[in-house]
């Protein structure tokens, strides 16, 4: 059985210690480890991170170290100095503030981020002497960005998910960083990479190709010689504990919450005492909603959780001392001997207290300002499971909003809809309280937290599956290809230029051909057993330009020239009367995308936007799509859309079909033939199957064997040229 193994800063189980030095273990509050423990067991888990608690002593780590080993997890011990540098300072004042876009509290110090390099290094120093082979490391959230890459450096191989938890900001956020460039290495380290929501993905796989240049086809991304998946897994709850759960009704507190519920409309608010939860502006939305809705004084009480939490940071401090006078404040403006406004509680609850809570209250107000997912909501609707009545408020910050959009939907800092919201709460009718819970519960139920896990997992081995697919031509494949090649009379070998031979460039003029590629092309013609072709999609002038001097056979414009025999000629039957037409779509296009420009060839023309934002050129094209097919439908043209270029030319023409022209002119024994571009994939269809047919690059082909980049080609060929 493979063994999967979680790495996250917090464990589930939280240590303190009562005075005599006696360890109390407790569950550890937060989305991620309450999230987590619940997944099943159907494979085995080991658990690695901090404890929580700075212990310093041998025997009181290595106690701890037993106790927890007992239900397989792994602490990872910090110091005090490591708690401040790693845990309260980087993490909690640089990443989290800034990942929320609170770029006011965002502290930027050196010193800081050396202690998270340090400690991101020393869960490194856990985790790999635990790896075995098979196994999947899943890594948890903005305090290890750096994890998936220092496991990687020492296990090339091993399956590794790295999980954000909170929010990506946008690139313009991000780019702010000094150490942007590091985070992303550090989790592009990882097979596959989750987020909660499409917009935090989207900001994610901006940054990467904005910062480290690596673009995404479709959410994947090359990163050296791997294909890294990025994708959106929104985390889900354990809903039948919710659904489920029944208090205890023996509970003092639970019946005093059941009290409460019956004499006043209850509103409940929980959350971990963090700016980001917008707990002042909640507080002053309920002012303003005493104030405004006088006749609900005495008939609603909001009943405000706030868990302790990173209490050494001092922005939580101030928030703490902000929320305590706010709360006295509303209860001395509006309080009176039967009625207390706002119930405050500063301390984390039970499991029984929070069902408690949850099943009675007739409201929960729950309004981030920011959030990456937030499950309380979800286990506030999961929870009305039996009763189907309650109202749920949200804030659209939060990623929960995605999935449960039959919740009242608020902007939280828009203190007068907050407003207006909870008094639509409280009128809300039991059926429309019915239907919105319903059908919040029909989605949380089916994407539950073990469905969010599975399909992490799933995928995670699924890449790992295709990777084992793609036939990367290793010394073996290339060994056995150079005895054939060693041995064979008759050899065609049929090339691709740019991005084959070349790498790519923002001006296409600018990839002439150096010494090196033209001394190996030169070696390879001088092998009279041996018949060189370049198959390209450039216009004849500048491959005759560049190549002509070689005395090779040439394909121009995807298959439209064909150069045998020192000599060009066109592919016959073709028109180029409908270029001044299609001229003109691209000249708009180039005039509403600056950067862009037209290539102009002798029977295609070109929309090339390799200098500008790939995005951008993107939904050029979207917009242009349906003008050109439009047009190109009566004129027997086709629409290439290639590595950042469209291309219309005629149809019919492809180099497929420019490839028979030498494979119909010889008996080859042997044949190999390399491109990059979907284009190239008509030249490996056209040619048999025991052809070497290579494709540069990690996309789906119908080559047999896959190279990753232009320097392994021309590795490859240099072999070639030494035989
Ligand atoms: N929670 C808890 N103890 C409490 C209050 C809440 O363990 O006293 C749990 C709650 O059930 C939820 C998690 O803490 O599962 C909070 O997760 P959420 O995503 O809402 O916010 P986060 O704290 O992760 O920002
Ligand atoms: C959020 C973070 C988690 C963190 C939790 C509690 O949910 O995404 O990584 O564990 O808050 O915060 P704490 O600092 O107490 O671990």
């Amino acid at each position: 059985m493979s063994r999967l193994i979680i790495v996250s800063n917090r464990l589930p189980i939280t240590i303190d210690t009562v005075a005599g030095g006696e360890l109390i273990y407790h569950p550890s509050a937060g989305g991620l480890a309450t999230g987590l423990n619940s997944l099943d067991d159907t494979m085995e888990k080991i658990w690695i991170g901090w404890p929580g608690k700075d212990i310093r002593s041998d025997w009181g780590r290595e106690a701890i170290r037993k106790d927890l080993a007992e239900q397989d997890l792994v602490p990872v011990f910090l110091s005090k100095k490591e708690i401040r540098g790693y845990y309260e300072g980087f993490s909690n004042k640089t990443i989290w503030p800034h990942f929320h876009y609170f770029t006011q509290f965002t502290t930027y110090n050196e010193g800081y981020w050396d202690y998270y390099k340090a400690v991101n290094e020393k869960f490194a120093q856990v985790v790999i002497p635990i790896i075995q082979p098979g196994d999947i490391i899943w890594v948890h959230d903005y305090q290890l960005m750096l994890l998936p890459q220092l496991i990687r450096h020492s296990h090339p191989n091993v399956s590794i998910g790295f999980f954000l938890h909170i929010p990506f900001p946008s690139y313009e956020v991000f780019r702010i960083l000094p150490w942007r460039e590091d985070i992303l290495h550090g989790i592009l380290g990882a097979d596959q990479i989750g987020f909660h929501t499409f917009g935090y993905m989207r900001h994610f796989l901006s940054a990467a190709y904005r910062i480290t240049g690596h673009e995404h086809n479709v959410g994947l991304l090359s990163v050296g010689k791997r294909a890294v998946n990025v994708d959106v897994f929104p985390m889900g709850i354990d809903y039948e504990k919710y659904a489920f759960a029944n208090a205890d009704p023996q509970d003092e507190e639970v019946q005093k919450i059941g009290e409460l519920a019956k004499q006043v409309k209850l509103i409940i608010s929980i959350d971990r005492l963090d700016y980001t939860k917008g707990i002042p502006t909640r507080l002053k939305a309920f002012e303003q909603f005493l104030e405004t809705y006088r006749d609900q004084h005495g008939k609603v009480s909001l009943l405000l959780i706030v868990v302790p939490s990173r209490s050494n940071v001092d922005q939580y401090q101030e928030l703490k001392d902000q929320v305590d006078t706010l709360v006295g404040h509303i209860n001395g403006k509006f309080g009176d001997f039967d009625w207390t406004p706002v119930r405050y509680f500063y301390r984390s609850l039970n499991f029984n207290e929070l069902t408690a809570l949850y099943t009675s209250a007739h409201i929960a107000m729950i309004t981030p300002l920011r959030d990456g997912m937030n499950l309380v909501a979800k286990e506030f609707v999961a929870s009305k499971e039996n009763s189907k009545q309650g109202v749920l408020i949200l804030s659209e910050m939060a990623g929960a909003a995605n999935e449960l959009t039959d919740a009242l939907m608020v902007n939280p800092q828009d203190i007068k809809g907050m407003t207006t919201a909870m008094l639509r709460a409280i009128q809300m009718t039991p059926s429309e309280q019915e239907r919105r819970l319903v059908n919040m519960q029909s989605k949380l139920k089916v994407y539950n937290v073990k469905h969010w896990a599975n399909t992490f997992l799933n995928d995670l081995k699924q890449l790992n599956q295709q990777h084992q697919n793609i036939s990367r031509m290793e010394s073996k494949q290339l060994d056995a290809m150079y005895a054939h090649f060693r041995q064979a009379k008759n050899k065609l070998i049929i090339l691709d230029y740019d991005g084959t031979l070349m790498d790519f460039q923002p001006d296409p003029q600018a990839v002439v051909p150096d010494d090196e590629l033209l001394t190996m092309l030169r070696s390879l013609v001088s092998d009279t057993g041996t018949k060189l072709v370049v198959n390209s999609g450039r216009d004849k002038l500048t491959l005759q330009e560049w190549l002509g001097p070689l005395g090779i056979d040439m394909a121009a414009e995807h298959g439209v020239w064909i150069k045998r025999n020192g000599n060009w000629f066109v592919n016959p039957g073709l028109a180029d009367g409908w270029k001044s037409e299609i001229r003109d779509v691209l000249e708009n296009m180039v005039q509403r995308t600056p950067g862009s420009f037209i290539e102009e060839k002798d029977y295609s023309i070109a929309w090339h936007y390799r200098r500008i934002d790939k995005e951008f050129g993107e939904k050029r094209v979207r917009e242009f799509r349906d003008v050109l097919l439009y047009l190109t439908a009566n004129l027997d043209l086709q629409v290439l859309e290639g590595n950042k270029v469209v291309e219309i030319k005629n149809a019919g023409v492809n180099k497929g079909k420019a490839t028979i022209n030498w494979l119909q002119e010889s008996d080859w024994d042997f044949i190999m033939a390399i491109g990059d571009d979907h284009t190239d994939e008509d030249t490996f269809k056209a040619l048999p199957a025991d052809a070497y047919t290579i494709k540069v690059g990690l996309e789906n082909t119908a080559a047999r064997y896959n190279v990753l980049s232009v320097k392994e080609v021309r590795q490859l060929l240099r072999r070639i040229t030494e035989i």
